[in-house]
């Protein structure tokens, strides 16, 4: 059995912010009774012996946490690499001293457009020029910064400009990933996934950055339109764990919507969770896979695609991903795509995820 690599804690769901593409479950409601700050000690502390090196520090927005650094002086005496993963709200100058005096070794804001009007209008407040302060923050402290961007049909066009304003405020390493489609950003879809004109022209954009520039461009491909699938996660619980606010231990963090037993460690430790509770036997490693993945070459490359993806569009998470070219349920993806290419549809308005404050 493989050890973990990387553990996202999903330390919180609050967030000042409610953007449509969210993959914050939509039943927010459900995670109020939060992990406390020793839960979390222990839980980091069973990951580190499980052999976890690095830990994402997610939400929501984890800043709203009044224990972060406690938490992550915790992770970095056990030695894990530790990432906060943030909208940069909260990250104030005083905040910032006591969080990299305890150990934060990376920070990564997200940014929802390179202007602040349509910034604004996608995080639902006025967020953007905190996010600006945020990252010059981090990179007077002289810290690695990552600026993470999730493309959507709202924003895609402004590729140019998004890494314009990385490469201006200094980030290592910039991250335009596409929207993938769980929690809100699955009940957004109609409204979100970009025309294939949209992505040729950014895709171009990113290959002649590239070139040029000298921080690290990673673009994220937009699964729908591929002809294989992602290896979703590196293989279902093969490298990487995630942990709820509530203490659930999942494969990934859409897996909650699958049919399968909950496992807390609130009554179990982490390592009997990793090695023997359904939610992590149920797809690890490629002998329950079905026809046609089980005699394809490809099967040790992505593993039949995302469980998450093929439950939500199919209703059965043992199903070839719908997005690979060669799954009988293809043309479910197929017609979602057309649909974004078809000119006289016009998609909805985007519901904004619902605000949970702390
Ligand atoms: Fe991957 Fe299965 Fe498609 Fe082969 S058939 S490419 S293993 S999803
Ligand atoms: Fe859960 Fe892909 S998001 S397996």
């Amino acid at each position: 059995m493989p050890s973990p690599f990387g553990l996202l804690a999903e330390l919180t769901y609050r967030c000042p912010l409610a953007c449509a593409y969210c993959s914050n479950p939509v039943n927010l409601t459900e995670y109020s009774d939060e992990l406390t700050t020793e839960e979390w000690q222990r839980v980091l502390s069973e990951a580190a012996d499980l052999g976890v090196l690095q830990c994402h520090l997610s939400g929501g927005e984890p800043l709203v946490r009044r224990d972060l650094v406690e938490i992550v002086a915790t992770a970095h005496d056990l030695g894990l690499y530790t990432n906060l993963v943030t909208s940069g709200l909260g990250f104030s100058r005083r905040r910032a001293e006591r969080l990299f005096d305890a150990g934060l070794d990376h920070v990564q804001v997200s940014v929802q457009a390179d202007e602040p009007v349509l910034a604004d209008r996608i995080a639902g407040l006025p967020a953007f020029r905190r996010k600006l302060d945020a990252m010059r923050l981090v990179k007077e402290f002289g810290r690695p910064l990552t600026v993470n961007v999730v493309l959507h049909r709202g924003n895609i066009d402004r590729v140019a400009e998004l890494l314009e304003l990385a490469e201006a405020a200094g980030a290592d390493r910039v991250e335009l990933a596409n929207t993938q489609y769980y929690g809100w950003a699955w009940r957004n879809r109609a409204a979100l996934l970009p025309s294939r004109a949209q992505l040729d022209a950014a895709e171009a954009v990113v290959r002649a950055a590239r070139e040029r520039l000298r921080m690290e461009v990673i673009y994220v491909l937009p699964d729908y339109y591929s002809r294989y699938p992602k290896p979703c996660m590196g293989g279902w619980a093969a490298r990487q764990l995630t942990v709820t606010p509530t203490g659930d231990v999942l494969p990934c963090p859409a897996a909650h919507t699958l049919p399968l037993p909950r496992a807390s460690v609130r009554a179990d430790s982490l390592a009997r969770i990793w090695a023997e509770a359904p939610v992590m036997t149920a797809f690890r490693g490629t002998d329950w896979l079905p026809e046609p993945c089980r005699g394809c070459d490809r099967r040790e490359v992505d593993f039949g695609g995302c469980r998450c993806q093929a439950f939500q569009l199919t209703g059965d998470a043992a199903r070839t991903d719908p997005v690979c070219h060669l799954s009988p349920d293809h043309d479910l993806v197929v017609r979602a795509v057309e649909a974004a290419n078809d000119d006289a549809v016009s998609p909805p308005p985007p519901v904004p995820r619902r605000r949970v404050r702390s």
